[in-house]
């Protein structure tokens, strides 16, 4: 292959210019569907979480249908953020503390003090023009999806479409059966990209992951070709085996639906732009990408498990989020690296081998959005 025809790394500026960045969350975190948290964490109408979306604040609860909501955390009187406390109740309608407008779960104004109290002659206030800005919410095998464009009287193309295959190729998994054991979040000073970049290679493994390299054999990803919103691929297990656990060794049965070949593998998908969700035979394991600035991300890990497996009196977990933990916490510090060095002045885009396609595929995603 001659020097031309290699694939570099993209230039400095993606990873370290504030502008690129911001234009980057308008047209990833702003433009698309990103993944919020799971249903199971709102069971019940008028549980509620809340997210920070590269500055903005975002509710996400349910209303007395059953149906997921969302929400700016603006309130539609004078702009004042309502909600703080990062999750929990709402006792049936969502109240600003400053005046005190009051919002049903659906969204719609219920209550606005003094605003009848108008003469005779000046414009009418109508509840009606002031429910909470929406934002819109699907909900796949138990992610929540939501998506921050505003979009006038207009919905964005659906979930379905940004997802392609995935649903369809996941289903045995049956994710949303799945509750959450454990969270883990981490505040990384790397750019979101590093992350998804790093997540999407195990060509680093054997030099920094020991603990996982025994487990797996590092050239034998099976990746799918790369879809324009998500790559991904499987990885089978080395001989012995049976799940990514700090020894090896399966202390939970099988999820349910799974056949042969999908017990015998690890799928490893990076869904643009901020889920990484990684499929094992018996247990999820996802990551949310939250980025602060161009050089700083917080990483949402969760580890679900069957409700079966939670309710046995021996339940184990501890192997699979220790393992966890400690190659997240040995990805975390070479992204950072990757940061510090890519910033330096010296930093020149460096050559893809032939083994970093998926890496190559997010780069023109990259690119191709923003050309668009
Ligand atoms: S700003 Fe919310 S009630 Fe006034
Ligand atoms: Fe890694």
């Amino acid at each position: 292959m001659s020097k031309s025809s290699l694939h570099h790394t993209l230039p400095a500026r993606y990873y370290t210019d504030a502008q690129v960045f911001a234009a980057e969350m308008e047209r990833f975190y702003f433009g698309s569907w990103i993944c919020a948290g799971r249903a199971g964490q709102i069971d019940r109408p008028g549980d509620y979480f809340l997210r920070d979306v590269a500055g903005e604040s975002i509710i996400v609860t349910r209303d007395t249908s059953g149906s997921v909501r969302a929400f700016y955390n603006v309130c539609r009187h004078r702009g004042t953020r309502m909600c703080t406390v990062a999750e929990g109740r709402f006792d049936g309608r969502i109240q600003c503390p400053y005046h005190g407008w009051t919002y049903a779960l659906n969204g719609s104004l219920i209550g606005a003090p003094h605003m009848s109290e108008l003469n005779i002659g000046e414009p009418t206030f109508s509840r009606d023009e002031y429910p909470l800005h929406p934002v819109s919410a699907e909900v796949w095998d138990g992610h929540i999806f939501i998506n921050l464009g505003i979009h006038p009287g207009l919905h964005p193309e659906p979930l379905g479409q940004q997802l392609g295959s995935l649903p369809e190729k996941f289903a045995p998994w049956r994710m949303h059966e799945l509750r959450v054991h454990q969270r883990i979040v981490y505040d990384v000073k790397a750019n979101w990209k590093l992350i998804v970049l790093n997540y999407s290679e195990c060509l680093h493994c054997p030099l920094l992951h020991p603990v996982l390299n025994r487990l797996t054999d590092y050239l034998g990803a099976d990746n799918e070709s790369p879809a324009s919103t998500y790559t991904g691929g499987a990885m089978g297990f080395a001989g012995g085996v049976q799940t990514m656990s700090m020894d090896g060794k399966r202390r939970r049965e099988y999820l349910p639906g799974l056949g042969d070949e999908q017990r015998s593998k690890v799928y490893y998908y990076a869904i643009y732009p901020n889920l990484l969700l990684s499929l094992h035979p018996d247990y999820m394991m996802t990551h949310t990408l939250w980025p602060i600035a161009v050089d700083r991300t917080e990483i949402i890990c969760e580890w679900h498990f069957h409700p079966a497996e939670m309710a046995k009196p021996d339940f184990h977990a501890g192997d699979a989020i220790d393992f966890w933990d400690l190659t997240n916490r040995e990805d975390w510090r070479v992204a950072e690296l990757s940061q510090a060095g890519i910033q330096s002045r010296a930093y020149t885009p460096g050559p893809y081998s032939k083994r970093e396609e998926l890496l190559h595929a997010f780069d023109e995603t990259v690119l191709d959005r923003e050309r668009r």
